[in-house]
């Protein structure tokens, strides 16, 4: 097995990059619910953006374990959201955007037969799936 495959450079990359943007994302959100008053939302996005950030960590340290040196991410352009709801609504593109990655990240790697890594993208899917879950059940409570 091609240890430093440039495709699961890439994917490394881009996933980290999701993350940063979703650290983003998130901390803004929670920013704006400050300011909203809206102090348990507040809370509750600040831990999202923690979770997010230990995502990023995850990746970090399988790049740095390469011998590659993480560079900065081209970050996607946070979008908060005008109100909660829409938040959640772009939250939730946002997480099923990251489990198509993880998904696809995780398949080439299994394909390549590098175990370690399609667990670490596996491992991704799996909270970033849980993130999207979590999203439409509450979104769903608020229209219901
Ligand atoms: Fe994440
Ligand atoms: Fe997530």
């Amino acid at each position: 097995m091609m240890r430093n495959h440039p495709r699961i450079i890439g994917f490394l990359g881009q996933g980290l990059g999701h993350e940063y943007g979703a650290v983003q994302q998130y901390l803004t959100q929670a920013s704006l619910c400050t300011l909203w008053g809206m102090g348990d939302w507040a809370e509750t996005f600040r831990e999202e953006a923690h979770q997010e950030l230990g995502h990023a960590d995850w990746l970090n340290q399988r790049l740095l374990l390469l011998g590659i040196a993480p560079t900065g991410a081209q970050l996607r352009p946070p979008r908060p959201g005008a109100d909660l709801r829409q938040m959640l609504i772009y939250d939730a593109d946002m997480e099923r955007s990251a489990v198509e990655l993880y998904a696809e990240a995780e398949s080439f790697a299994t394909r390549l037969r590098d175990t370690e890594t399609a667990a670490l993208f596996a491992r991704l899917r799996e909270d970033e799936a849980g993130h999207l879950q979590h999203l439409k059940q509450t979104l769903a409570r608020m229209e219901g």
